[in-house]
């Protein structure tokens, strides 16, 4: 537990995000008063049927998608299943090969090593040193038995935009399905499914201060799919349970602020990441940004400090009793017990040992100025505190 919370920084909102507590009184009438099951035929289910079906179009407004487009599902990881094993298992006629790059999420590079196991062919896509993938090798790498690109729309370490539009023109063109995984950048920066040729996008709450366990996957008209869930036909089929209106209600209405407030927000995330970036620079001689500068999440900061990469662990940890949350980098692949460096940093060009010593600061609608002037000078003494050089 946090010695005193008030005084504590959250500067892991990649990971996950606080509840918006105006999400949260959206989200309690669908608890307790509009309980019903939404495919029961009585008025109880036709209540919970109309708002779900209300929050499903509103969600597939805010991507340009149609509402039956949305299939809800418990979020990232399983929209990331469904799409992968479901694409694959649905065309396996046309062909058994998936490319994916090779900086996505353990959702999606893990389902990957399953494929193979199940006698899927899977292509990883290189990247450049910040983090674009190479379109050229894209087209090279599409042959006549691909049937699935996916390539994620923000990293989730080091916050890099992908081409999407110019990934999905290729797909299109190649006449092979598009995933993207926008569970970092769903609420953040646009998307638009048609535009962006899009077949499926992975999205969810927890990223945008909604509630964890609930997310969606955009499915484009008339893409065969295969579900991994049988049961009662819930989700066009897609995915058979009882939908969690609760978690969904919240959903839609913490989308609706992040739209809403994206302008906004964007420009004042982006001047706390330059305040930080800079200040940092000045006061750490070794300080390099993993990730691209200009074409990143302006929420997002993943740096090192050369000659300090072996330490960032016992930093975070120093941190921490400080009162002060950063990663090392993704949430997730600290489940991964064999896992001590950064596949993302590795496709990047880092060696060995720099792919270890990533440190990721993720903003949220929460942060303030005062807590990034607060964190700087708190981090400068943990740093002194470490190593001699800049005591
Ligand atoms: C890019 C990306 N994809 C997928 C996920 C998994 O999402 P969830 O935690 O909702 O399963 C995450 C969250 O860690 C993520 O950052």
């Amino acid at each position: 537990m946090l010695a005193n919370k008030n005084k504590s920084i959250y500067f892991d909102n990649a990971s996950t995000t606080p509840l918006d507590n105006r999400v949260w009184e959206e989200m309690l009438p669908y608890g307790n008063m509009i309980f019903g099951n939404p495919s029961s035929l009585h008025s109880y289910g036709m209540e919970a049927k109309e708002s779900l079906e209300g929050f499903r179009a509103k969600l597939a407004g805010f991507i340009h998608a149609q509402p039956e487009e949305i299939i809800f599902t418990s979020g990232g990881t399983e929209a990331n299943n469904l799409a992968l094993k479901g694409i694959a298992f649905a065309n396996i006629h046309k062909g058994k090969h998936i490319i994916v790059s090779a900086i996505e999420h353990d959702s999606i590079l893990n389902t990957c090593t399953w494929l193979k196991e199940q006698g899927f062919y899977v292509s990883y896509l290189t990247v450049d040193e910040n983090g674009f993938v190479d379109l050229e090798r894209l087209e090279q790498l599409i042959n006549s038995q691909t049937v699935l690109v996916s390539v994620m729309h923000v990293n989730n370490e080091i916050g890099t935009i992908e081409p999407i539009e110019e990934i999905g023109k290729i797909c299109k063109e190649r006449n092979v399905f598009f995933h993207t995984d926008a569970c970092q950048s769903f609420g953040k920066i646009p998307i638009d499914v048609s535009k962006q040729n899009i077949t499926l996008a992975s999205l969810n709450a927890h990223k945008i201060h909604g509630i964890k366990g609930v997310g969606a996957l955009f499915v484009k008209q008339g893409t065969p799919v295969t579900p991994l869930l049988h049961g009662g036909g819930q989700e066009f089929g897609l995915r058979s349970t009882t939908e969690n209106l609760t978690g969904i209600a919240g959903f839609a209405k913490a989308a609706q602020l992040c739209i809403d407030e994206m302008e906004k927000e964007s420009k004042r995330l982006a001047k706390l990441q330059e305040k930080l970036i800079r200040e940092l620079e000045n006061k750490f001689p070794g300080f390099y940004l993993n990730g691209d500068k200009e074409k990143r999440l302006p929420n997002n900061i993943n740096f090192s400090i050369s000659g300090l990469e072996g330490e960032n662990i016992r930093l975070l940890l120093l941190l921490d009793e400080k009162g002060i949350a950063v990663s090392a980098g993704s949430a997730c692949s600290n489940n991964d017990s064999g896992k001590s460096s950064s596949h993302v940093l590795e496709a990047i060009g880092r060696d060995p040992f720099q792919s270890r010593g990533g440190i990721r600061i993720s903003f949220g609608r929460f942060t303030t100025e005062e807590e990034v002037e607060r964190f700087l000078d708190i981090f400068e003494s943990t740093v002194s505190q470490l190593n001699t050089i800049y005591s």
